[in-house]
């Protein structure tokens, strides 16, 4: 089996590099790639890829990530996000693969406190969100065998993330604020690209063996840790539990003060209610997701 990767160096991509290679021979390309165009910005580039490597399976991971910065660069947001995305649906639908893809929690407006179903309305708040949910969109429409997983706060132990920022503040400030009216799952990389190789395992057999009763399980599926906590939350337990891990780490910090999203004004609005109900993915492909904790307490095993 063939497998283009695209987005090879983000937090998702450089996991997928690992977790995909036992299912066949993988491509993995990034923006930068010399061998065959992986430049989100050049969907003609992006389409002749495609045509020349005639993948079996297509697992985009590259994204326009820079929340913020997307409210200021909506065209580029959207070429990366949705339009080139879209091309690569149809690019897949032609040869008859299958094309894996994700997208964000920020397609809600995060209002209320229950779990978002894939069937809620998004409404997204941000130009990331709008860009990722037009990108879902455009995949739907062009390519019926997808596969999209909606995510939250991802991490990953390669590069910068937040449980980095938390402890290298609580080592240079006495007193932290940190946001505990946002709610959601903190979810790693690592989780993010085991399951997306289990479920194109299982997508591929199905679509091998489909029989009347048992359609191919393509479509969009929430996919993130179990449990809940919030910024703050998540930011206590890195401390904590960095200071059983390492009790010489020199962590200065004596409060971690809850504040308010209105605390730190941002370009791009947030949603407060992030949770994602994965019933969905768990029951149709038969898997289960560990707590929030697990992966996290595992990423700073590694990084200590
Ligand atoms: N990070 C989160 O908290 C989060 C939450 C929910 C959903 N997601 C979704 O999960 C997926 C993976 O995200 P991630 O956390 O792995 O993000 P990431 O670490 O920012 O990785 C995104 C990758 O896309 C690449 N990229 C940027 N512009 C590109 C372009 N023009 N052409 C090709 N590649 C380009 C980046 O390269 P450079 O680094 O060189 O720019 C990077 O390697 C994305 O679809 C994202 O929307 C992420």
């Amino acid at each position: 089996m063939n497998i283009l990767l695209f987005g090879k160096n983000g937090q998702v991509g450089w996991e997928l590099q690992r977790s995909l290679a036992p299912l066949g021979e993988v491509t993995a390309l990034d923006v930068d790639s010399s061998t065959h165009c992986g430049d989100f910005t050049q969907p003609e580039g992006i389409a002749d890829t495609v045509r020349a490597l005639r993948p079996d399976v297509i697992v985009n991971a590259a994204a326009h990530t820079a929340v913020d910065k997307a409210e200021s660069e909506p065209e580029l947001a959207r070429l990366i996000n949705a339009t080139t995305p879209g091309v690569l649906a149809e690019e897949a639908a032609r040869l008859g693969a299958l094309l894996v893809h994700y997208s964000t929690d920020y397609v809600f407006d995060g209002s209320g406190i229950r779990p978002w179903l894939e069937t809620d309305a998004p409404a997204p708040l941000s130009v990331y969100g709008r860009t990722k949910w037009e990108g879902e969109q455009l995949i739907a429409q062009h390519c019926q065998r997808h596969l999209i997983f909606r995510t939250s706060w991802v991490y990953a132990a390669r590069g910068g993330n937040f449980a980095k920022t938390m402890l290298r503040l609580a080592q240079e400030r006495e007193r932290l604020s940190v946001i505990d009216d946002q709610w959601g799952a903190p979810t790693g990389a690592e989780l993010l690209a085991d399951v997306t190789a289990h479920a194109i395992r299982q997508t591929l057999r199905q679509t091998l063996h489909q029989t009347h009763d048992e359609n191919p399980p393509f479509g969009l599926y929430h996919l993130a840790a179990a449990g809940e906590t919030t910024w703050h939350g998540y930011a206590r337990f890195v401390l904590d539990t960095a200071r059983l891990l390492k009790p010489d780490l020199a962590l200065q910090a004596k409060e971690v003060a809850a504040v308010p999203t209105s605390a730190f004004p941002t370009p791009a609005k947030r949603p407060l209610n992030s949770r994602l109900n994965t019933s969905h993915l768990r029951q149709t492909f038969g898997l289960s997701l560990p707590d929030w904790q697990h992966g996290v307490q595992r990423m700073l095993a590694e990084i200590l």
